[in-house]
């Protein structure tokens, strides 16, 4: 039986994480869109991996459904540097109690450039920055999102993978 990493990556974080974490296993590796539904039966293992956006995962609804029976490991990446109470925010927007005891999950540090982000996003991201600069009484929140717009953070290192590698290998 085979043995696949599946992500989905808007920024390139999620796509660097799941490359390393597939050529440290020797495991294959493909982006989710070019994977079908019936191909989980040829697989015994599976790793899916995803950018937080808005709170939500890319693609966790879909994932969530396909592998209602099947555990998988789940890796989830966003901005923040492994800040344990904002982790614990993106488990409860993402999983009900019984998909987080199917299913192992790690947390893999991302950090925030919105000049990486494309299309009609980019677009909605720059009329926002707009309305914020001109929002008076900005919260904490909405000062460090501004301030995401000129200093963009980065926490991609290749030790964050460690914990995720050593219990795929303990399969
Ligand atoms: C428009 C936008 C919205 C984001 N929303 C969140 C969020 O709600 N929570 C969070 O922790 N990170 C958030 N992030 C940070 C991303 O989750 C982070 O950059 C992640 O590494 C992206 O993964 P990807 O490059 O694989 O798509 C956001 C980033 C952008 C550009």
């Amino acid at each position: 039986m085979k043995n696949i990493v599946l992500y989905k990556s808007k920024c390139g974080n999620s796509l660097q994480y799941a490359t390393w974490i597939a050529s440290e296993l020797n495991w294959e590796l493909r982006e989710l869109s070019k994977f079908k539904k019936s191909e989980i039966k040829n697989y015994q293992n599976i790793i899916f991996g995803s950018g937080v956006y808005m709170g939500k995962m890319s693609q966790i609804k879909k994932i969530l459904a396909w592998f209602s029976q099947k555990s998988i490991i789940i890796f989830a990446c966003a901005g923040n540097n492994n800040i344990e109470k904002d982790i614990e925010v993106i488990k409860k927007n993402n999983f009900s109690e019984e998909q987080l005891s199917l299913h192992k999950f790690f947390y893999l540090p991302g950090g925030v450039d919105f000049s990486k982000v494309k299309g009609l996003l980019k677009m909605m991201l720059s009329v926002f920055q707009k309305v914020m600069q001109k929002k008076q009484n900005k919260t904490e929140d909405e000062i460090a999102i501004l301030e995401g717009f000129t200093n963009p953070t980065n926490y991609v290192d290749r030790l964050h993978i460690n914990d995720l590698v050593s219990y795929a290998k303990s399969l």
